[in-house]
């Protein structure tokens, strides 16, 4: 059936049948409570669990996340957001080209996006399926994050910065959520002390700059994290 199918059928209309089978599982499997772990590249039960333990749902503010990918993570954050009447703002560009860096070994970081991602449905139509059952509480900005500016009703208890991996962009992700965070909230950044040293040396130099305002520092060298707590005054 499936060879008669391709003689028969021009390529984009297989296309629509191949997205159309991929979409109906995954709400599936969404559905069923399941987070797909190719979602999450991170590992976001750390940030949860680190979340619960500081308290920091008990602190005003939302959640933020830059660099969302595929959503997992933000379902993540986003149930556990939901149980405190939170919201989570991601900020993506939703464009696996974008992020020119390459890791020590030469790999380019959209080549990685392309390939997790595949060639049947884009990033943002899986994340939209991936996140949809905490849409509600879930503010998408698609977007340049150096283009986000947040009106100033919003505030941030925690936020979490894994968008495009040049120095450029990790000084602007980290002013963007520090410049928003409120007192006693934490800022983690993913790709520290891995295998994109740039990451690693603009992040120390930023908790370097920053120290006076800084109470503490967490680590979770295992995934590559590190968060920073802002002091409350
Ligand atoms: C490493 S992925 C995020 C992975 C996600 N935190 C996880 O663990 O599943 C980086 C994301 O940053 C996004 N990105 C790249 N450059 C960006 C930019 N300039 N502004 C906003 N998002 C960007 C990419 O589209 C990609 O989804």
């Amino acid at each position: 059936v499936k060879a008669m199918l391709r003689a028969a059928c021009p390529e984009p209309v297989l296309t629509v049948l191949r997205r159309l089978r991929w979409e109906r599982n995954l709400r599936r499997l969404v559905r069923s409570g399941v987070v797909p772990p190719f979602s999450d590249l991170v590992g976001y039960e750390t940030l949860v669990e680190f979340i619960g333990a500081k308290g920091l749902h008990n602190l005003p503010g939302d959640f933020l996340e830059v660099g969302a990918f595929l959503g997992g993570g933000t379902s993540k954050l986003a149930k556990l957001a939901s149980h405190f009447g939170k919201r989570v703002w991601v900020v993506d560009v939703f464009d696996p080209n974008f992020d020119h860096t390459s890791t020590i070994d030469g790999t380019q970081m959209n080549e990685m996006y392309r390939r997790l991602i595949g060639k049947t449905v884009s990033q943002e139509d899986i994340f939209r399926v991936i996140t949809r059952p905490y849409s509600q509480c879930i503010t998408v900005i698609k977007q340049d994050s150096r283009k986000v500016a947040f009106t100033t009703n919003v505030n941030f208890s925690f936020a979490f910065i894994d968008g495009n991996h040049d120095p450029v962009w990790v000084d602007n992700d980290f002013h963007l959520a520090w410049g928003k965070l409120v007192p006693g909230g934490w800022v983690g950044f993913h790709d520290y002390g891995g295998d994109l040293p740039k990451v690693t040396h603009t992040i120390d130099s930023l908790v370097n700059t920053y120290s006076a305002g800084v109470s503490d520092v967490a680590r979770f060298p295992d995934k590559n994290i590190l968060l920073v707590q802002k002091r409350a005054v």
